[in-house]
């Protein structure tokens, strides 16, 4: 079976098809197909959103897609930025002001917990879609520490090792990461779907 990677982040490609190898499934990305599409990202979950993306580049790739939606939700901000964890800061959102805008936020919240959240989507190409969800718990820490990974990483923690998801390699992060755990989820139902041969 064939399947396409909704999205053009290398990282994510190389995850989606690790957790999906010995499937018998072969992943091919945009690139490959030589494709492009804007999709526009309206829902207000990010399951909507991901089911949004998936249903998109399946209909426009005539075979089964699987796109992701995440974000990070804090507990002293009502969930926020939740979806638009992005564009936190404004149109011109980079992860630098992003942080700073969170950090400024929180200054004097004694609460710091806070939650990476992500949603996968597979959507056949007859529009249905399967969902998982995978959460990582933290915490949200005063000053950023670490140089690895993107976005939010520098600022939040992983208590229990307590490190930073930036202080961790890719493989520690990726071995626990809600993204991880959305895309295990996703492989459970689709073998239990019937719809693979294992
Ligand atoms: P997307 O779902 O990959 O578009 O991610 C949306 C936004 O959520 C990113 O731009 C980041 O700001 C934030 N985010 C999602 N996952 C992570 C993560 O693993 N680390 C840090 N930030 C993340």
């Amino acid at each position: 079976m064939k399947l396409l990677a909704a999205t053009t982040n290398q990282g994510k490609i190389r995850e989606i098809s690790e957790i999906l190898s010995g499937l018998g499934i072969s992943v091919v990305t945009p690139h490959e197909l030589n494709l492009t599409l804007d999709v526009k990202e309206d829902g207000t979950t990010f399951a909507e959103n991901a089911a949004i993306k998936a249903r998109a580049w399946s209909r426009a790739a005539g075979m089964p897609a699987v796109a992701d939606d995440s974000g990070l939700c804090v507990d002293a901000l009502e969930g926020r930025p939740g979806v638009l964890s992005a564009r936190f800061s404004g149109p011109d959102a980079t992860d630098a002001k992003n942080i700073a805008l969170l950090l400024k936020l929180l200054e004097d919240k004694p609460n710091r917990s806070a939650r990476f959240v992500c949603a996968a989507a597979l959507a056949w190409e007859t529009g249905e879609v399967i969902l998982a969800e995978g959460v990582y718990e933290g915490g949200i820490i005063r000053e950023p520490r670490g140089s690895g990974g993107f976005g939010y990483d520098p600022v939040f923690l992983d208590p229990e090792l307590n490190r930073t998801l930036a202080e961790m390699s890719p493989e520690e992060k990726n071995a626990r990461s809600h993204r991880r755990k959305a895309l295990d989820g996703l492989k459970d139902l689709l073998v239990k779907s019937g719809r693979l041969g294992s």
